[in-house]
């Protein structure tokens, strides 16, 4: 367990191995991704983080290995009246420290191309572009997504190497 200023980083839940009073917070990990569907292909083995403020979940990132050399940031997220404040930050630094620890040799981070604000915040916290998943989010969800008017297709994958 980590301090994050006043709040408190914690490892939520690891696969299936969560309390039985422990919830999956799908309210702040729908900010990161748009259904649940989408949500629960990963989610169930993935490592959770949170940062609690009392009784209340205020932020979350989603570690998901993806084979011995590299680990993926799948969901990460801020409720809305803490955003901007740094939490989010905190949170890449976070998982860029337990990646490195557990002997990954990348950190990745995939979205969407029109998503300028994320891209921005993972280039400042060292990530770079490597790739792009052409039509994926035409592919992997049964609506089209719309954000800011533009129709979500493509996916940008970053990447920060730790060794
Ligand atoms: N425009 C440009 N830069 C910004 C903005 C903005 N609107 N907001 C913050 N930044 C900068 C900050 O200045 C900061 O830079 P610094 O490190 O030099 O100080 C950096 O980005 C990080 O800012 P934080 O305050 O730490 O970011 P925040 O706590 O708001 O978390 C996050 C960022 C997770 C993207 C949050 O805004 C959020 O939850 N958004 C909605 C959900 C979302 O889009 N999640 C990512 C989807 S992709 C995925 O999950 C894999």
């Amino acid at each position: 367990m980590a301090r994050i200023g006043h709040f408190t980083l914690s490892r939520y839940f690891s696969g299936w191995n969560f309390l039985e009073d422990e919830k999956i917070p799908y309210n702040l990990l729908l900010l990161a991704d748009e259904t649940i569907e989408a949500i629960e292909k990963y989610i169930f083995n993935s490592e959770l983080f949170v940062v609690e403020q009392g009784d209340e979940v205020i932020a979350i990132y989603a570690l998901y290995v993806l084979n011995k050399d590299e680990i993926e940031i799948k969901n990460i997220a801020v409720i809305e009246a803490h955003q901007g404040q740094g939490i989010g930050r905190l949170l890449l630094q976070d998982a860029t420290n337990k990646a490195r620890e557990r002997g990954f040799k990348a950190l990745l981070i995939g979205t969407p191309d029109s998503a300028i604000k994320q891209l921005r915040i993972y280039q400042k916290a060292g990530f770079e572009m490597f790739g792009v998943k052409k039509r994926f989010f035409i592919e992997n969800y049964p609506e089209p997504i719309f954000e800011n008017g533009v129709q979500l297709e493509d996916m940008v994958m970053l990447r920060k190497l730790l060794q």
